[in-house]
């Protein structure tokens, strides 16, 4: 008899948490992974703190007593910048998040460290003390991207990536850095992208491998070769039948997307 798995819900606003899942499937293929993305309120780093707390919540809790979920990674920098606390006081089990890889990044630089993310992300009071308490020997160079989240969505969808426009959206960075934080989990989805416009001698920092050695050190499961658990995703929105982002789901391992709208 095979052994029941425990259940991973990732919870993001769009696309951006799958580079989280890459990260945890990698490690744990056997788990059984549930993905779940508020479309309906994307893009979060535009989105006003208390309503995005209260979906966070809402959408979270309900996933969680519906399918029984044994453990939620929030892979949001976003949102786990103000939701953590509230959640973990609503669910019983553990809730992992993901904030900006400042203090990595900061013991790696010797010149400055770019902090690109979104826009609430770098106005956030979190980010700020993780800087005065991680980063004060360096400087830090805040930059928030909305556009930049949506060309990761775009690319996922299969569309073309403008190299020119990344330029110009990061030029605030260009020779004034030598580590750059991916404080957003959509900018891995475009890692190279991101690397070729910054040059090869800055290095790019995020929080995705700590994280899934987190959620493996919370789970006490092994790596050991095991068959491959199942993969579901759900969004809050329609459209539900997107076919580019379903086909890019599909390599993913994942079913079409379904629906689980919020119900307040
Ligand atoms: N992926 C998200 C983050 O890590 C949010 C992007 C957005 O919806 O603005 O911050």
């Amino acid at each position: 008899m095979t052994q029941q798995q425990p259940k991973v819900l990732i919870f993001d606003s769009g696309v951006g948490g799958l580079s989280v899942y890459q990260e945890i499937e990698t490690r744990l293929p056997q788990l059984d992974y549930y993905y779940l993305f508020d479309n309906e309120a994307y893009p979060y780093g535009e989105l006003d703190r208390q309503t995005l707390v209260e979906r966070v919540e809402s959408l979270v809790v309900a996933m969680v007593e519906t399918h029984q979920i044994d453990i939620v990674v929030i892979a949001c920098n976003t949102a786990s910048t103000i939701v953590l606390p509230s959640l973990r006081a609503r669910l019983v089990i553990p809730v992992v998040g993901v904030v900006p890889a400042i203090k990595p990044a900061s013991s790696l630089a010797n010149k400055a460290v770019g902090l690109i993310a979104t826009p609430a992300t770098v106005k956030r009071e979190y980010t700020h003390d993780l800087i005065r308490d991680f980063a004060q020997d360096k400087p830090v160079e805040m930059l928030g991207l909305t556009r930049l989240v949506d060309i990761a969505e775009e690319k996922l969808r299969g569309q073309p990536v403008c190299l020119s426009e990344i330029r110009k959206l990061l030029a605030p960075l260009a020779n004034k850095i030598d580590v750059a934080v991916l404080g957003c989990t959509h900018f891995p989805l475009i890692k190279q992208e991101i690397q070729s416009v910054l040059g090869e001698q800055v290095l790019l920092v995020d929080s995705g491998e700590a994280i899934a050695r987190r959620v493996q050190g919370l789970l006490s499961v092994s790596n050991v070769e095991q068959e491959k658990g199942s993969r579901e995703i759900y969004s809050s929105a329609p459209p539900w039948q997107e076919d580019a982002l379903n086909n890019a789901l599909r390599k993913l391992g994942f079913s079409p997307v379904r629906p689980f709208p919020l119900e307040i």
